[in-house]
């Protein structure tokens, strides 16, 4: 049996709770403090999710009192638009969803930061309770209140802080991720060993193959961990102007990576494994990390099935690509882990140098 372990984000009167654990779904009407005068709920998820767990789910809601109004979105990124969002204020008018209303968004982080945005702007704001039911989501996107939904011309470039009412990680339902998605999870988990907490590395190295196959206690461990940095952070620096800009390990160049290759190619995850290989061995070059970090990296990442070669880039592709990305205002930076548990920010490397390690990667 798993336990539930709560974790919090300190924003004062924002603050939250994040429960972690294995069953979590059914007990939605316990675990979260619904507003007192709500009486709907408009859950936000997709088709493929509703049908593996919506049951559980709107049974849980009703047992809290709320009317359940369920809107499915299309599956994968392409739900991220105007189109959709502007369907979903349509829907929460003709529901009408008033404003001590709630939303809850079931789903990975594509339903997460979709239904978060619409929260944020309906009614100038209603609550939204994140429930998580992707590794990405659980340990990254659901937390921070980061919201949003892509343009033809970029993705994300929409969007609100708006943070949750609560975040309720049910690891149980990862057991129905395919493994894929579960293994481009962990690279993101990969990424708080070495910015923060060395001990998921452990982890990681100790129990690859329970993690990548979905074992309930192995992913509760990560996934508490990883949600503790990643709260800890936003506490700390809720709108990056500082600490915030450490998980961006390994993302500098994952995004021009996703970007070169139209973001069909890898999924999130594997681009930030390589961004993770490229970040050590600069990092090594540079004289930042300690001496056997990338070769660390490339064990730990090899042992979740994630890649760390293979590459086919132009290193002034990916240049171009990093150098008009919209956190490079004053040049190229990068986060350079100095060795597992601990991160800094690194200005301007010389060209010459970046260009090398790209072809690494080859
Ligand atoms: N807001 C933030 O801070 C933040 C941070 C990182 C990423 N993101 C965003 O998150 C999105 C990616 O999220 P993702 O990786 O979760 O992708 P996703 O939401 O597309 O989910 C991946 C796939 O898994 C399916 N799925 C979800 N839960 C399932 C389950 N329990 N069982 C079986 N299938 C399931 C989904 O239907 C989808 O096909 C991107 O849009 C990215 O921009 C946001
Ligand atoms: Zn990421």
């Amino acid at each position: 049996m798993t336990d539930t372990t709560t974790i919090h984000v300190h924003l004062g009167e924002r603050s939250y709770p994040i429960h972690v654990g294995a069953d979590l779904l059914g007990r939605l009407d316990e675990l979260v403090t619904w507003p007192e005068h709500a009486r709907t709920a408009a859950v936000v998820t997709n088709g493929m999710v509703w049908e593996l767990h919506g049951d559980v789910v709107q049974a849980a809601l009703e047992r809290a009192g709320l009317a359940v109004e369920c809107i499915r979105v299309p599956d994968g990124e392409q739900a991220k638009s105007t189109d959709t969002l502007t369907a979903l204020w349509h829907r929460f008018a003709q529901i009408p969803l008033l404003r001590d209303d709630v939303v809850v968004a079931v789903g990975g982080g594509v339903v997460g930061d979709l239904a978060g945005f619409a929260a944020a702007t309906w009614n100038r704001g209603v609550a939204v309770v994140q429930v998580p039911t992707t590794l990405l989501a659980q340990v990254d996107s659901a937390i921070g209140g980061k919201t949003g939904i892509n343009l033809s011309e970029g993705k994300n470039l929409v969007g609100a802080f708006h943070q949750p009412l609560a975040v309720i990680s049910d690891v149980a339902t990862l057991a129905t991720l395919p493994s894929r998605e579960r293994r481009a999870g962990l690279g993101e988990v990969a990424k708080y060993g070495f910015i923060a907490d060395p001990v998921v590395l452990d982890l990681l190295e100790t129990r690859p193959g329970s993690a990548t196959a979905g074992d309930p206690d192995v992913l509760a461990e990560i996934v508490r961990r990883g949600s503790a940095v990643k709260a800890e952070v936003v506490s700390e620096d809720e709108t990056e102007a500082g600490r915030r800009a450490l998980l961006n390990y390994g993302h500098t160049v994952g995004h021009a990576i996703e970007a070169l290759t139209s973001y069909d190619t890898y999924r999130h995850g594997e681009a930030v494994a390589l961004g993770m290989v490229f970040a050590a061995r600069l990092g090594e070059r540079m004289g930042v990390s300690e001496a056997g970090l990338a070769e660390r990296t490339v064990a730990v990442l090899d042992g979740l099935g994630l890649p760390t070669r293979g590459l086919r880039l132009d290193p002034r592709d990916v240049w171009d690509v990093m150098s008009r990305d919209k956190k490079a205002r004053d040049g190229v930076r990068f986060v350079l882990s100095t060795h597992p548990g601990e991160a800094i920010l690194v200005d301007q490397p010389r060209r010459g140098l970046v260009d090398d390690v790209l072809r690494s990667l080859a």
